[in-house]
């Protein structure tokens, strides 16, 4: 008999991650989710129920991606992985404080890209050994954003940070193809969680101005839909899926971070 199938959710404490996992967990899978907060994943841990398992920890931390990897490694095989942590940020190259911050910038690179590449090197060492289910050794799904191609004033980190993965995606898909791995990433527009939540209200009435249909923003069940998509449909490999509702985000965000 086959050792039940695993998951890595990073950020999956939270928004589209939580959303992620609670897919998982309707569809057998067993999710191991990673987020800094230890309230989040304490709270996390208890509505996915048992045996969905919280770990905390930096994505971009060696020793903790591999803590929770261990985890997985002893709950069954690790064949899914879903990057979802993440940090917005917004400042402009210069403002009346000055130049933009250098470290602002490493550190929102540092988590959204490297912690991203972080959790792909470790998880495709352990992956690798898999047996193959269906010609298949593991999918792992990336979380860019629709900033990645039309990144607003303020967003240069932020964007730089998710055109990355964007960048990374195809290279990794076509390295890892030996290894029966699929490398996809999905770029989300606007959608209601924590991380949006803080944006003020004039800022949020300006982005709405941007939506096209649906004249909304995603629930995060939306995003979760097309992940689980991704995870069942092998063809889909090496590509980022915008799911945005046709949002081309203007170039003035409303909000001047910074002034
Ligand atoms: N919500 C949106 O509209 C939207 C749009 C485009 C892209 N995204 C991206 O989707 C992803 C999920 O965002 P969300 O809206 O669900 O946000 P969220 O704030 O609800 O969740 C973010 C998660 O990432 C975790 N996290 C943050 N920094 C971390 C770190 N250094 N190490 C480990 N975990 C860390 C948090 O603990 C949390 O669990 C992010 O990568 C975000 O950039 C979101």
């Amino acid at each position: 008999m086959l050792p039940p199938t695993v998951a890595l959710v990073t950020g999956g404490t939270s928004g589209l991650g939580l959303a992620v996992a609670e897919r998982l967990v309707a569809a057998g899978v067993i999710p191991v989710v990673t987020g800094r907060s230890k309230e989040r994943g304490d709270r996390a841990q208890e509505l996915l129920g048992d045996p969905a398992v919280y770990v905390c920890g930096d994505v971009a931390s060696e020793s903790d991606v591999t803590q929770a990897l261990d985890v997985a490694d002893r709950l069954g095989c690790l064949r899914i992985v879903v990057n979802c942590a993440g940090v917005a940020h917004a400042a402009k190259v210069v403002s009346r404080k000055g130049p933009h911050p250098l470290q602002e910038f490493m550190n929102v690179v540092a988590v959204n890209l490297v912690g991203t590449f972080n959790v792909i090197r470790l998880s495709v060492e352990r992956m690798i050994t898999n047996s193959p289910v269906e010609q298949e050794r593991g999918v792992i799904v990336n979380t860019a954003s629709a900033a990645a191609f039309d990144g607003q004033v303020g967003q240069a980190a932020y964007a730089a940070s998710k055109g990355g993965i964007v960048s990374m995606t195809l290279p990794l898909a076509r390295e890892l193809a030996g290894s029966l791995i699929r490398v996809v990433t999905v770029a989300p527009g606007f959608f209601e969680t924590p991380l949006v939540e803080a944006v003020p209200e004039k800022a949020r009435l300006g982005l709405d101005r941007d939506l096209v249909h649906p004249r909304r923003w995603g629930n995060p069940r939306e995003f979760s839909g097309l992940v689980a998509h991704i995870i069942d449909n092998q063809m889909i490999n090496g590509e980022t899926i915008r799911i945005d509702g046709a949002v081309r985000m203007s170039p003035r965000s409303s909000h001047r971070p910074g002034e």
